[in-house]
């Protein structure tokens, strides 16, 4: 697919879509900067693409997003010396109606998913200017249609979505491309994160499964792979470009 020893930065490595991410680009023979908190799990993520793809180059990078843009970017250098794709995939759940919002809560999650993506995207421009290389964000479904009781995270991935836009506007005449992910309901640990398990997950999961018009919901490979179509020459007429990986139900009219 083209990715054939480019450098990829893909933040939140260590978990769900973002270690789909780093397997499906790997295989596609980028070399990988894994960025995640949580060091064990982001060394799992390590195993599996030197077990799977054999003389793969890899760095784990532990760093918060929110905090560390600048030794994300120093970090990759160091070890590849060039940057050609930022997969900005780390990213926070919340849920429950204005009523209740919880203003620390509200700033965290607008800190990881919209702050912290604004920060790195500027600390990797430089660099993708010179390799005229692409950014592609993960946003949600969540972000091109309204959810009643998913205020901050909509509004958190609205405005990611909009940042998609303007940016691909600002860097096209440089050649780079930017373009966002936009998945629906996909099992992972964001859900448990925030404490969501045991029967209050059946009972989301049953009404995600009902609520997506394919009837089922998706897959972290079947997000990566639109990942990896994105970052690669194989999508070099696309930019600003928001792709919906969610079943249909980005087309359904809200309730
Ligand atoms: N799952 C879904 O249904 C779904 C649907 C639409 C969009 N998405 C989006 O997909 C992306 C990935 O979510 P997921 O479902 O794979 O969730 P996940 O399994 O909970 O993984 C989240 C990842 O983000 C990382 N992360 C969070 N905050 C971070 C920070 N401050 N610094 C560094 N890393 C941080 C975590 O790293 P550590 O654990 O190492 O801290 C983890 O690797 C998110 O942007 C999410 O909004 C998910």
């Amino acid at each position: 697919m083209s990715l054939s020893d480019k450098v990829v930065i893909v933040t939140g490595a260590s978990s769900g879509i973002g270690a789909a991410i780093a397997e499906v680009l790997a295989r596609e023979g980028a070399q990988v900067a894994l960025v995640g908190r949580n060091v064990s799990n982001l060394e799992a993520t390590q195993a599996t693409l030197q077990q799977k793809y054999k003389g793969i180059k890899t760095l784990n990078v532990v760093a918060d997003v929110t905090k560390e843009a600048d030794l994300i970017v120093q970090q990759t250098l160091k070890k590849f010396g060039r940057i050609d794709v930022l997969v900005n995939n780390a990213g926070i759940l919340a849920s429950g109606p204005l009523a209740d919002l919880d203003i620390v809560e509200f700033d965290a999650v607008l800190n990881t998913n919209l702050r912290a993506v604004v920060l790195l995207t500027k600390a990797v421009l430089p660099h993708l200017v010179k390799t005229k290389g692409a950014v592609v964000n993960v946003s949600s479904c969540a972000g091109l249609r309204p959810f009643a009781n998913a205020l901050i995270y909509g509004v958190s991935k609205a405005a990611l979505d909009q940042f998609t836009k303007i940016v691909a506007l600002e860097l096209a005449p440089q050649g780079v491309r930017v373009n966002s992910v936009n998945p629906g309901f996909v099992q992972t640990n964001i859900h448990s994160r925030i404490g969501i398990k045991d029967e209050a997950y059946k009972t989301l999961l049953d009404r995600a499964i009902n609520s997506h018009p394919l009837g089922r919901v998706g897959d972290v490979f079947e997000v990566a792979e639109a990942v990896a179509f994105l970052a690669s020459s194989k999508a070099s007429f696309t930019t600003g470009a928001l792709f919906p990986i969610d079943g249909g139900k980005h087309n359904l009219t809200p309730r």
